[in-house]
């Protein structure tokens, strides 16, 4: 059977697992702690070794679930490469929550296929601890006319290594680590062994990353594994329990290293590739606990990521969606939005569903009704349902040009009115309007996108100023995103890297109590962010302001009228009227 291609973007779990100390400390003594490293295998004080994240992942059957999503022949399975990113330190108890997706397959034709997932778990305290990337090698998928993996190397200093951790895993070191989950036969019974071409068992290929994961901590960060921030490596090959490895570190640069394990005795290559970044882990000061959001068009997309990632750092969230066509067409479904309350709450969030169309003042009214009924309040709204209706401009027919602005600009208008009232009488509120590079700077085929989309830069500035006394903050976000309304504008390989989580980092922190920021556009994508604004010219004056200059003399002048050095931003209308009147002022 055909590895399923379509399995690409399919959601995994979320999976629950709860966990408790011991299962802790089993996983140190399985990876060769001891009382050398007591921190790891004694209850008082216990510490996490980080690379027990993808243990846990692995133990709570997501390999299976993998398998069977894919469709993988596991005939010929091997992990092939695992990165981890560490969010957060991994507390010594509690309930993992893990979901994921297919991200890539790819085809390396003989030699077989890869196939990519990507899971992030979150702890039953809230934080996100770790993102988890595995690569399976499926050694008789490959061949059906897939694109190939980029190449992936990691370059190795031409000098000795700046660390050498020696680690002896004993002759029984699987029996323990078995313990953990992983109770294939490989590792502990002779006869299978035998049969898969091995002359005894075989060391779990995940205890020896864990022999790697306590050198890079001995080397790197001593006794501080929460310093750990990202780990990654490709399996080589295999270990027979009871042989010693040697993990090789080379510092490249500030919290950064590069690091393979070999065989102690041949120097064969055991887990190569490896990379690490080590330093402080910012803590999760950006929270929403006792905050209630209205997050518009939050059924996918972008809505969908700022409504969870809000909902994961404490806000309680009306989820509002429409459910319509891209186009706006159609009479709406429930399920979308649905979807999306049910994932906040499978992670332990609260969320509420609301199915009102913004687009008219009723709907709006009625979703900041829900926020009401709900959680008693509204503190933050973001601006974000959308639909595209493009068409060249003599072709935009007055339904197409009318429902795009009545969703985008009328739309905010309609939810905003009412939070803004509620905002205004308790002194506080953040109000994210969303606008576009169309808008912003113009694409063809999308008058009514772009025209709506700049609008809406007009609504924050009036509404900046009316929020001022109130500690209301406006501000405007241009993001790029894959999406529904881009997944036939963006090339593919672009499309797959423009993850919307990328966007939400700067839509948390405009809707956070510490946004220092109203009035700002902010343009952010694939990790890049930078902010637009309007920007006014120096000028210069033509006559004395009580002869009209003739259009002759303005084009004479044009290089002075039309520079934009020594531009300056304008916060208020007044601004710009008192740098008329100053330019007719006498100079002292
Ligand atoms: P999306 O299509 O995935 O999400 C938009 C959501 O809004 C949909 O779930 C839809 O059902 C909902 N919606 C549409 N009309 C609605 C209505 N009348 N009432 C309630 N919900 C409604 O699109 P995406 O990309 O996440 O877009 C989010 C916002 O970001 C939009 O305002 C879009 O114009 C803007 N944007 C997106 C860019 C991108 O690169 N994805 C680029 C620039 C702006």
């Amino acid at each position: 059977m055909a590895l399923n291609l379509d399995s690409i973007g399919k959601p995994i779990g979320p999976v629950t697992k709860e966990y408790t100390w011991k299962d802790v400390v089993l996983y140190a003594l399985g990876v060769g702690a001891g009382f050398q490293e007591l921190e790891y295998c004694y209850e008082k004080d216990l510490k996490v070794l980080p690379s027990f994240s993808i243990a846990s992942i692995l133990n709570i059957d997501f390999l299976s679930i993998l398998a069977e999503t894919t469709n993988v022949n596991l005939a010929g399975i091997l992990h092939g490469e695992q990165e981890l990113i560490f969010h957060n330190p991994i507390p010594s108890e509690g309930t993992l929550t893990t979901t994921g997706r297919v991200t890539d397959i790819y085809d390396k034709g003989d030699r077989g296929a890869l196939v990519v997932a990507e899971f992030d778990t979150v702890h039953s305290n809230g934080k996100k601890l770790y993102t988890s990337i595995i690569t399976l090698f499926s050694r008789l998928d490959g061949g059906f006319g897939g694109p190939d993996a980029p190449p992936k190397e990691v370059a190795f200093p031409d000098r000795e290594p700046d660390h050498v951790i020696e680690g002896v895993p004993t002759r029984d070191q699987p029996l323990i680590y078995r313990l953990t989950g992983d109770v294939f036969q490989l590792h502990v019974d002779p006869e299978f062994a035998k049969m898969a071409g091995f002359e005894k068992p075989i060391m779990h290929g995940l205890c020896t990353h864990g022999y790697a994961c306590r050198a890079l901590i001995q080397s790197l960060v001593p006794g501080r594994p929460e310093r750990m921030r990202r780990m990654n490596c490709r399996f080589s090959k295999t270990l027979y329990p009871g042989e010693a490895v040697k993990t090789l570190v080379w510092k490249t640069g500030e919290g950064r290293a590069v690091w393979k394990t070999v065989h102690s005795e041949t120097g064969a290559e055991i887990i190569t590739n490896g990379e690490c970044e080590y330093g402080d882990v910012i803590g999760e000061t950006v929270r929403f606990d006792d905050r209630v959001a209205v997050v518009t068009g939050a059924g996918a997309g972008l809505g969908r990521v700022y409504a969870l990632e809000l909902a994961k750092r404490g806000a309680r969230v009306v989820v509002n969606d429409l459910g319509g066509a891209r186009d706006g067409s159609g009479n709406g479904t429930s399920s979308p939005a649905q979807a999306v309350v049910n994932e906040i709450r499978e992670l332990g969030g609260e969320a509420v569903a609301n199915f009102d169309n913004v687009a008219t003042p009723e709907g709006g009214e009625s979703i900041i009704k829900t926020a009401l009924d709900a959680f008693g309040t509204v503190d933050i709204v973001i601006n974000n349902a959308g639909i595209l209706r493009d068409k060249s401009f003599t072709k935009m027919e007055p339904d197409n040009w009318g429902a795009v602005l009545a969703v985008h600009l009328n739309g905010a208008c309609n939810v905003t009115r009412p939070a803004f009232k509620v905002m205004k009488e308790k002194g506080y509120g953040r109000v994210i309007m969303t606008t576009s590079a169309a808008g912003l700077y113009g694409n063809f085929g999308q008058t009514n996108y772009s025209a709506a989309k700049m609008a809406l830069v007009g609504l924050m500035n009036a509404l900046k100023i009316e929020g001022e006394k109130y500690n209301i903050k406006v501000n405007t976000v241009a993001p790029l995103a894959a999406s529904r309304l881009t997944e036939d504008i963006m090339p593919e390989d672009l499309f797959k890297k423009m993850k919307p989580e990328f966007v939400s980092p700067m839509t948390l922190f405009l809707c956070s109590e510490d946004c220092p920021v109203t009035g700002n556009i902010y343009n952010v994508g694939m990790g890049f962010f930078n902010r637009a604004a309007v920007v006014t010219g120096k000028g210069t004056v033509l006559g004395d302001g009580k002869a009209v200059p003739s259009p002759e003399e303005l084009m004479a002048k044009l290089g002075d009228v039309t520079t934009m050095d020594q531009g300056r931003e304008f916060k208020h209308l007044n601004d710009q009227v008192g740098d008329i009147m100053a330019a007719f002022s006498p100079k002292a």
